[in-house]
């Protein structure tokens, strides 16, 4: 950007600029709990990300290094911040392109229209990682078709109660299920060379007040639970990049949290890549910068010159700190390819079939049937006259939620009504009463969560009779849910009383809900025989809930959530949205099942359950143990059955309940699952493995992962409420993680010491020589070095004196010199590296005029 303005910059040079003028630097670093090196784990992230070089490998490091060297202080800032809503900025002196980005939860949904997939709950619902890799290397190609390099997803958070207006983009309330989803969704994303965005990270259960609200997290509950799906998806998952949310966590903005963005995300996790705070969440140029934010999006509001050079002239912010984000988004660029190749690949189409069979598998095994009264289903098209088809969802098509998940599918959507007429066949006559109160569609802009209060019209004595003698009444009903804000959890429009009165004139309705997670159904349920989740289908997945109603198609989705009977039972009841700003998740560790089960309150539908139209038994399970302390793996086998006529699959799940254990622990933990599928009469043995973290909790006293010595139950079943069979082990001795982790506290950061080198080299008095355009000068330097801390001061050639304070770290030292010139105040930034203990050399910048020099200095 800066290349037409070169010449005007060095006929403008003042000339007196060139002696060394330096100035205080003071590290704006908080306090160091505790200075360590990393733990064993950092590479980790670094390793292995599908379809791109590591991160940290030898040959990204010397491209970076190279790219590092050529751009002028101006082009990395801009680096540090969004462009036009979607890219990053283009360097085209520096031939870096722009990168360009795209929601895609649920399909790449900024460039046009494109498959819109299930929401993400769905995909959770099928407890199918490898459908999830299917998934999201479905994504990725959406992706590459349209030049896209990173997509704004997955969302983790997890449904602590079902009013978030946004639980449709996330996976369910169970850490391990979310997390194993998320990791398989990232790799097929990243297969395809781009990059995921995991989100929105953290403590972002609430739509309510999202921008400002202060979550207020314990942090037992914080390793155990909510930032356990962030842990995989970067550990294992290796996620190019992750969006810091819009809230506070436990008083600092997430864009500003160095617990977040340094302790867990870098030192703990390992993390290499780019944290990128979500649209509009930065509030400040220093805090975010120093807490480890490297690109405010959507544009450059505190990241920029204006508000960068202040901060770095008073020593609040360091070169080296700029220059370490800069490095970060080059990485990625660097080691996804995006350098080298273009991103768009035309062959692949826009309208691509593979995407539309992948979505309609997706919806395929994500439906749940929650209930079943006297085998109402699947309907039996040879013994049907006539099906009423009633509620707000039956048409037009629902697809997905609202907000910026939302994707306009590029083929047109099949509405319920159309997928229930083509299904039933010609020979039935598919009656359609329209919804008579006017909700808007759930991706409606700004979102209503609480539209049409108006009261129900009676049923004319036509519709009565029509519902009445209809052989089975089909009801598509569900909330009205997006983006920014929260919704009731009662659905809006008088649906309860619509379905309590559609009941009540024919026992045979189906009830087929389009939502993120549950619904208060107390008014209804038990008016209904049949319930359907569908959650949101996608443009095609209509289909497949039709096919599911009339048997073309087994149900197997299993609940993600645990799904109350009253908002009262709910362990975030009296908890939330909060008060003054502030949500306190005082339940602590007791979210979702973990609260239903440890307080013996019965849930109407558990966690991980769903029925299916044929029987499935577990049986002979086997346990076998192998290793010892942190090696030691628990193998855990059993046999499924298909015990009735029909194919189907099952999800076998896997709980660790803790039994007498010396410290607090929930009754049980998901720790392992399989899907399975099996054609009648088959038998498949499953596989399940617990490694030692699977009986761990985290002591906070300890502020580690901790396996407390005692016995276990491994209970095997295909619910959390239907335990086919169990097996004890237990632990004779208490296991401490094995890994350093740093203390646990909000501030920690840990800058490495200065390098034997540096330390022999940084006292004493020094001559500092440099070359500026063409222009050589001198001025004498003293430098006394304390910790990381460098101070000092050096005279110019004009005789001017200046103190000196500055970082110096590893291999690394950096100073700012601020200097007047006229009425402009002027940067000089300084970087040096020690030869030996008499000489060092380095590099200066001089940021307003786009210039750079080098400097050589020789002890005195
Ligand atoms: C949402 C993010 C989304 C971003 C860009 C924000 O409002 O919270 O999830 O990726 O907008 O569309």
């Amino acid at each position: 950007m800066k290349a037409h303005s070169r010449t005007f910059t060095l006929r403008k040079l003042p000339l007196f600029l060139v002696p060394v003028l330096a100035l205080a630097q003071v590290p704006h670093r908080p306090a160091t709990h505790k200075s360590a090196s990393r733990s064993s784990k950092p590479a980790a992230h670094a390793r292995a990300a599908a379809g791109a070089q590591s991160l940290t490998s030898p040959a990204v490091t010397r491209r970076v290094n190279e790219l590092m060297s050529k751009l002028t202080f101006s082009q990395k800032v801009q680096l540090l911040s969004g462009y036009e809503s979607m890219f990053t900025h283009p360097i085209p002196a520096q031939d870096l392109p722009a990168i360009k980005m795209s929601d895609a939860s649920v399909g790449v949904r900024v460039w046009g229209p494109s498959t819109a997939y299930p929401a993400s709950v769905a995909l959770a619902a099928t407890w199918d990682p490898a459908l999830a890799y299917r998934a999201g290397r479905s994504v990725g190609r959406d992706a590459r078709a349209r030049g896209v390099n990173i997509v704004l997803g997955p969302g983790m958070d997890l449904t602590r109660e079902p009013q978030c207006g946004r639980n449709f983009e996330y996976l369910g309330e169970d850490p391990t299920l979310a997390g194993r989803m998320a990791v398989a969704w990232v790799r097929g994303i990243q297969s395809q060379g781009v990059a995921a965005c995991s989100k929105h990270y953290a403590g972002n259960e609430q739509e309510t007040n999202r921008m400002t609200v202060n979550t207020i997290i314990g942090k037992r509950a914080l390793e155990e639970l909510y930032l356990a799906p962030f842990r995989d998806v970067i550990e294992e998952g290796h996620s190019m990049t992750i969006m810091p949310a819009y809230n506070k966590l436990n008083g600092l903005y997430c864009t500003a949290s160095p617990y977040l963005l340094d302790t867990m995300l870098r030192q703990h996790w390992g993390f290499e890549g780019v944290a990128m705070s979500d649209w509009g969440a930065v509030h400040d140029t220093l805090g975010p910068l120093n807490a480890g934010l490297d690109l405010e999006m959507p544009g450059d509001r505190y990241f920029n010159r204006k508000a960068i050079d202040p901060l770095l002239s008073s020593g609040d912010l360091t070169v080296d700190t700029i220059d370490q984000h800069v490095r970060r988004l080059l990485r990625v660029m660097v080691a996804m390819g995006w350098l080298d190749r273009p991103q768009k690949i035309a062959s692949i189409p826009l309208n691509d079939p593979t995407s539309a069979a992948t979505a309609l598998q997706e919806e395929r095994e994500a439906i749940v049937l929650l209930k079943n009264k006297n085998g109402v289903l699947p309907l039996n098209r040879s013994r049907l006259h006539t099906i009423v088809v009633v509620g707000p969802n039956a048409t037009p098509a629902i697809t997905g939620g609202g907000g910026s998940s939302f994707t306009t599918p590029i083929v047109k959507p099949v509405s319920m009504l159309q997928a229930i007429r083509r299904a039933a066949g010609a020979g039935v006559k598919v009656i359609d009463l329209p919804y008579p109160l006017s909700l808007t569609p759930p991706h409606m802009w700004p979102p209503s969560p609480n539209q049409a209060p108006a009261t129900l019209p009676p049923f004319t004595s036509q519709q009565t009779a029509e519902i009445r003698n209809a052989d089975a009444v089909i009801a598509c009903v569900g909330p009205r849910e997006s983006e920014g804000v929260d919704r009731p959890f009662n659905m809006p429009g008088q649906q309860n009383q619509y379905l309590h009165e559609v009941g009540s004139l024919n026992p045979r309705t189906i009830v087929v809900v389009n939502a993120g997670s549950n619904v208060g159904m107390s008014p209804w349920i038990h008016q209904v025989s049949g319930l359907l989740y569908a959650w949101y289908p996608g443009e095609n997945g209509n289909t497949a809930v039709a096919d599911a109603l009339f048997g073309r198609l087994n149900p197997s989705g299993k609940l993600p959530d645990s799904f109350e009977k009253h908002w009262k039972d709910a362990a975030a009841y009296g908890n939330y949205p909060g008060k003054n700003d502030t949500v306190n998740f005082k339940e602590g560790i007791y979210m979702g099942y973990r609260w239903f089960d440890s307080k013996h309150i019965a849930p109407r539908f558990p966690f991980g359950f769903g029925l299916s139209y044929t029987t499935f038994a577990i049986r002979h399970m086997s346990v076998a143990d192998h290793g010892q302390g942190a090696g030691r793996v628990i193998d855990v086998n059993a046999d499924v059955t298909n015990t009735g006529k029909r194919a189907g699959a099952e999800v076998v799940q896997l709980y660790v309940r803790p039994l007498n254990s010396s410290v607090e622990r929930t009754f049980q933990q998901l720790r392992d699952f399989a899907r399975v599928q099996l054609a009648p009469g088959q038998t498949r043995r499953v596989h399940l493995r617990l490694p030692w973290q699977a009986f761990a909790y985290y002591n906070t006293g300890h502020s580690d992962w901790e396996v407390p010595a005692g016995s276990y139950t491994l209970a095997l079943g295909s619910s959390s409420r239907d335990i086919a069979a169990t097996k004890n082990v237990s632990w004779t001795s208490t296991l401490k993680q094995p890994e350093f982790r740093p203390q646990f506290a909000e501030h920690a950061t840990v800058t490495p010491p200065p390098s034997a080198l540096l330390r022999s080299a940084l006292h004493g008095a020094w001559r500092i020589t440099q070359t500026t355009v063409g222009n050589q000068t001198s001025s004498t330097c003293n430098f006394d070095l304390d910790g990381n801390n460098l101070s000092g001061s050096c005279t110019g050639p004009t005789g001017q004196k200046q103190s000196i304070k500055g970082t110096a770290s590893g291999d690394t030292a950096t100073w700012v010199a601020h200097v007047h010139f006229g009425r402009r105040d002027l940067l000089l930034l300084y970087k040096a590296q020690a030869q030996s203990a008499n000489s060092m050399k380095g590099t200066l910048q001089i940021p307003a005029y786009d210039v750079k020099g080098t400097f050589t200095g020789s002890r005195q």
